[in-house]
């Protein structure tokens, strides 16, 4: 058997799947960033952060949109980057930045109000995510933006479903666009590292044994595949004055 992981086969008390404290949760938001940051700082700027401005870091996983998000809205305690395990979302926390256990679906919003509430990769793994969404949106200041970003998995961008959660309100200006890395050394990256964070789930499900996981990542490991990722939407719109 090839690498292992202490971890193998829990699930921790969110159901979230993919433990942070794993080294190589560590890996896959290096990962995460060098794929995703560029479109998400784009967005961000068109959507019109600026100094002074308040946000909600929801699910941030690792430092790099906090510490971003931070850039642009300083110098003042004005980013709340929040996670139900910030193992490695604490690396952000400065006088900016206020590093917060917290879970988007069960826990009360932070309080003060927000002028961006942002999540990427997050929803997708929170079982009550219209009541995720629903906190999200009434954490938002009057014409505070919520920002959302998820995979599509096995189904065409055209499916993608853009209307609110029933009770979230009624966004003004709601947008959406898709942004699909083809291929990328952090696509290898990324794959190598998940499924070394899952293999003991593979396995014990029956879905691959040891020896089919060392020869996949044996082959990923070769750089001479064409890796991509699931096409990553985005959807934004803002709270009616
Ligand atoms: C796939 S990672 C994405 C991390 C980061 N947003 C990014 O795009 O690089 C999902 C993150 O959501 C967090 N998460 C999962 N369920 C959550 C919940 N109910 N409330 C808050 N965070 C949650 C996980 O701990 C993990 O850090």
């Amino acid at each position: 058997m090839g690498m292992s992981t202490d971890t193998d086969g829990a699930e921790n008390e969110h159901g979230y799947l993919l433990d942070n404290q794993q080294s190589e949760a560590g890996v896959r938001f290096g990962a995460l960033a060098e794929l995703f940051d560029p479109v998400t700082f784009r967005h961000v700027d068109r959507i019109g952060l600026t100094e002074g401005m308040r946000c909600w870091e929801v699910g941030a996983g690792g430092p790099s949109v906090p510490t971003g998000l931070a850039e642009r809205v300083g110098p003042t305690r004005q980013v709340v980057c929040a996670d139900i395990d910030v193992s490695w979302a604490r690396e952000a926390a400065s006088p900016v930045v206020e590093v917060l256990r917290h879970d988007v679906a069960t826990d009360p919003p932070p309080p003060g109000g927000f002028d961006l509430v942002h999540a990427r990769l997050v929803l997708v793994h929170v079982v009550d995510r219209a009541e995720a969404l629903r906190r999200m949106v009434r954490a938002l200041r009057p014409v505070g933006c919520c920002s959302l970003r998820t995979p599509i998995r096995g189904s065409s961008p055209c499916c993608a479903r853009t209307s609110p959660a029933p009770g979230s309100g009624s966004p003004t200006g709601l947008r959406a666009d898709a942004y699909f890395p083809i291929t990328s050394p952090a696509c290898t990256v990324l794959e190598a590292a998940t499924v070394r964070q899952i293999r003991g789930r593979l396995v014990a499900a029956g879905i691959a044994t040891d020896a089919d996981i060392d020869r996949h990542l044996a082959n990923v490991a070769t750089g001479q595949l064409d890796l991509a990722t699931a096409p990553l939407v985005s959807a934004w719109g803002r709270r009616a004055p």
